[in-house]
């Protein structure tokens, strides 16, 4: 274990389940205090007690980060319990739905804005007089669909562009306060967004997806957080308005290339990390978010 994270202070969105479950546990290993960030049934506590049972430091937030003052509130308790902060990463968001446009959900399209796209936003504004304090770092999740675009998700893919245009014009901005922001875009990766028994792909959408990745596989939580843990870390100290894709080469993809890939090169890497929480995620519009948000 190289603790390429010793000393820093990092919030984790979205840190209960997924790709966060394992960015929260690969940060603890590596040093970092953990603030474990999710909504209120997200297994964020059960995440915090397995990196202080492994010997790290980490503590739970439970709240909806879409809004200013619990975003605030957030930003607040992890100065106030670990004494500053050097990593954001905004890594929570929702994908509730698939369908071509015109009969794509109204809501699902809100929930989006609402979830991945004012979290990052209210995040962002509230660290950051406390990142240019430390010379920290923002870490955001884009997506490949927020590169290329992709049929029956159009409006994932917008909220997805968002972020990653956002985090360039702020690594701009904040450079001259030592601030780095940065963005990793998944492929797609072993979490409840991509089966279609607990997210919102059908038979045909699911292989789709994973056929078409040059690799021929999802990626797992753990390969993520692997280039989060660089991005965070000082070795990526010129690293700054960049776009790392994780994502089995699908960004650079032509053609449904991953049908060619032998089946023993299709096995995903065990990793080290133990995640109990993958398959945990959010995949559905929470009954008290139903209702509009215009409305
Ligand atoms: N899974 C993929 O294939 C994939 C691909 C590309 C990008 N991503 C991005 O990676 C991130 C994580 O994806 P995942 O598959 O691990 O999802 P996940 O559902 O497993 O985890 C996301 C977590 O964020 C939480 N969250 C959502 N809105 C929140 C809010 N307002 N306040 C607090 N917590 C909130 C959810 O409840 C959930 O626990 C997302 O931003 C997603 O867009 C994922």
């Amino acid at each position: 274990m190289t603790r390429r994270l010793e000393g820093k202070v990092a919030i984790v969105t979205g840190g209960g389940a997924g790709i966060g479950e394992a960015i929260s546990k690969k940060f603890a290993r590596e040093g970092a205090a953990v603030l474990v960030v999710g909504l209120a049934e997200d297994p964020v506590g059960e995440v915090v007690e397995e990196i202080v049972a492994a010997g790290g430091r980490a503590a739970a937030f439970t709240g909806d980060i879409s809004t200013q003052a619990t975003a605030e509130a957030c930003v607040q308790q992890a100065v106030e319990l670990f004494g500053k902060l050097d990593v954001l990463v905004n890594n929570a968001g929702v994908f509730p739905a698939t369908d071509e446009l015109d009969k794509y959900p109204v809501e699902a399209f809100e929930y989006m804005i609402k979830n991945n796209i004012y979290t990052a936003f209210h995040m962002s504004r509230a660290a950051l007089p406390y990142l240019q304090k430390t010379r920290g770092n923002i870490i955001s999740a884009g997506s490949e669909a927020g590169q290329m675009g992709s049929p029956n998700i159009t409006p994932y893919g917008g909220t997805k562009a968002w972020v990653m245009t956002f985090s360039k014009g702020l690594a701009v901005e904040q450079a001259k306060y030592g601030v780095r922001v940065n963005c990793v875009g998944p492929g797609p990766i072993d979490t409840a967004w991509t089966h279609k028994e607990t997210g919102p792909m059908d038979k045909k959408m699911e292989k789709n997806t994973v056929e078409g990745v040059p690799m021929g596989r999802r990626g797992t939580p753990e390969e993520v957080a692997n280039v989060y843990l660089f991005l965070a870390s000082d070795e990526a100290s010129y690293v700054t308005g960049a776009t790392y894709f994780v994502d089995g080469g699908v960004t650079s993809s032509k053609s449904l290339s991953g049908e060619e890939v032998p089946s023993e090169l299709k096995k995903e890497p065990a990793g080290e990390l133990v995640l109990s929480h993958s398959q945990d995620g959010h995949a559905e519009i929470r009954p008290q978010d139903t209702g509009h948000m215009s409305s």
